[in-house]
């Protein structure tokens, strides 16, 4: 097995270029399933999960060349719409072919992914929606079974209980084929939602609305191919910037659009990180001062990210105070509070309320990944930690982190992949 090794209480100081983003990249090649033409996606990051998409695409019948991140995708005519069991068990965001299979084929047979660390994660409201558009959904041998009508979907209105970004991206996706138009009700607002309307779009389909919370679809006859650069990933970039307010010297982060991460920018200045937008594309973040604790509620996009709560409590466990984190988007999203704790975190967890006492010193030890967010808090809290921090189970990581020991290492830290 693979694990990270960290030595701890390294200044960082330099520039790190951020990836595209994963949760981007993932609905980009899935809506490439939509055209028999050639999507060409730029700036597609390098890590298990898009390996786990574009085989499964490659499974269905699409023929995927990548080559250093640019991947050339051509959904031909004999596609064979299942998504089967051994790759959705490991990649959930596997439910986002349902939408494109359905419009494209008239029906998808998707493995019913399983929920994970983080919460049951069901995709109920993928399923209503397509019934909005009048599709069938069966259900047998832990499958789920699509059939849209005869002659195809049809424009409806889709209104989801609470915003959900695949959800979204999933219906998206069956609208723009679907016959005359649909509205998306409640729907997620997030950039990764934006980026997929954009390609879209490109692709010849009518989308106005995308984030917003009203997304409407007018349904066309077919789509074509097109070139689309995936944005950058908003989530990577974040983590980046709460090791340089735990750790800079002064820390550029470079190739990142600093609107996306308004909220976590807010709350990061309001603890007392010192962050400068350089230009367009550049973010610089020192920590030159005390941090001080804020409180943070996870919320949908425009609010404060879940994805962020785990990377934004390590940063607190470094912050003179109390700081309250409340979780309002998964039901068990604070696995790596007991692992912080064993680095010597005060941190009390009530439901979906942590209460997180700092400043406290940590320090170095074996620590268990439980999720891909969870990883990236526990490494930045072996970044900050007084002497070894061995972070174990570090596949979580590598589904959604390109190249992180190699970023990190390129502004002074101590990490390296060693077996265990
Ligand atoms: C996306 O997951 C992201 N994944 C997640 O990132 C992210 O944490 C999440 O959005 C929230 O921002 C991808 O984009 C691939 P949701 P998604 O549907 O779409 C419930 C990471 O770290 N729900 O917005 O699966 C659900 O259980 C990953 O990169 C239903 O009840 O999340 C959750 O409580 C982790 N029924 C809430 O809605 C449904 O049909 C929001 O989930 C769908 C969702």
């Amino acid at each position: 097995m693979k694990a990270l090794q960290i030595a701890g209480g390294r200044r960082l100081s330099g520039d790190i270029s951020v990836s595209g983003a994963k949760n981007a990249a993932l609905p980009a090649l899935s809506a490439s399933l939509l055209t028999t033409g050639r999507v060409v996606l730029h700036r597609i990051p390098n890590v298990v999960d898009i390996r786990t998409m574009s085989r499964l695409i490659e499974n269905i019948g699409a023929t995927v060349a990548t080559d250093s991140g640019t991947c050339c995708i051509e959904a031909g005519n004999d596609l064979e719409p299942i998504a089967p069991y051994e790759l959705v068990k490991t990649m959930r965001a596997s439910s986002l072919v349902l939408g494109p299979l359905a419009a494209r084929c008239g029906r998808a047979r998707v493995s019913l992914p399983g929920g994970c660390a983080i919460g049951s994660r069901p995709i109920d409201m993928h399923l209503e929606g397509l019934r909005s558009l009048g599709a069938t959904i069966r259900q047998d041998l832990g499958y789920i079974e699509a059939i849209a009508p005869k002659g195809g979907l049809t424009g409806g209105r889709i209104s989801f209980r609470r915003p959900t970004v695949t959800g979204t991206e999933d219906m998206l996706m069956a609208a723009v084929l679907a016959k005359g138009e649909s509205v998306l009700v409640n729907a997620a607002r997030e950039p990764e939602v934006v980026d997929l309307a954009n390609l879209l779009r490109k692709m010849g389909a009518c989308i106005e609305g995308d984030g917003t919370s009203t997304i409407r679809v007018e349904g066309v006859d077919s789509l074509g191919g097109a070139e689309h650069s995936i944005i950058p990933d908003r989530i990577e970039t974040g983590t980046y910037l709460i090791a340089g307010a735990m750790l800079g010297g002064e820390l550029r982060i470079r190739d990142v659009l600093p609107d996306h991460l308004r909220p976590v920018i807010a709350k990061m200045k309001q603890a007392g990180s010192e962050i400068e937008i350089r230009d367009a594309t550049t973010l610089v973040v020192r920590n030159n001062r005390p941090l001080v604790s804020v409180d943070v509620t996870t919320r949908e996009h425009p609010g404060f990210p879940t994805d962020m709560q785990a990377q934004f409590m390590a940063l607190m466990t470094q912050a003179g105070g109390v700081s309250n984190i409340v979780e309002t988007v998964f039901e068990n999203r604070f696995m790596h509070a007991p692992e912080l704790r064993r680095m010597g975190a005060n941190i009390d967890i009530d439901g979906n309320l942590a209460v997180v006492r700092g400043k406290t010193q940590l320090t170095g030890t074996d620590v268990m990944a439980s999720d891909l967010r969870a990883s990236a808090c526990l490494v930045l809290a072996g970044l900050a930690a007084q002497g070894r921090t061995v972070v174990h189970r570090i596949y979580h990581l590598q589904r959604g982190y390109e190249r992180l020991t190699e970023k990190l290492t390129g502004v002074g830290a101590s990490i390296k992949i060693i077996d265990v």
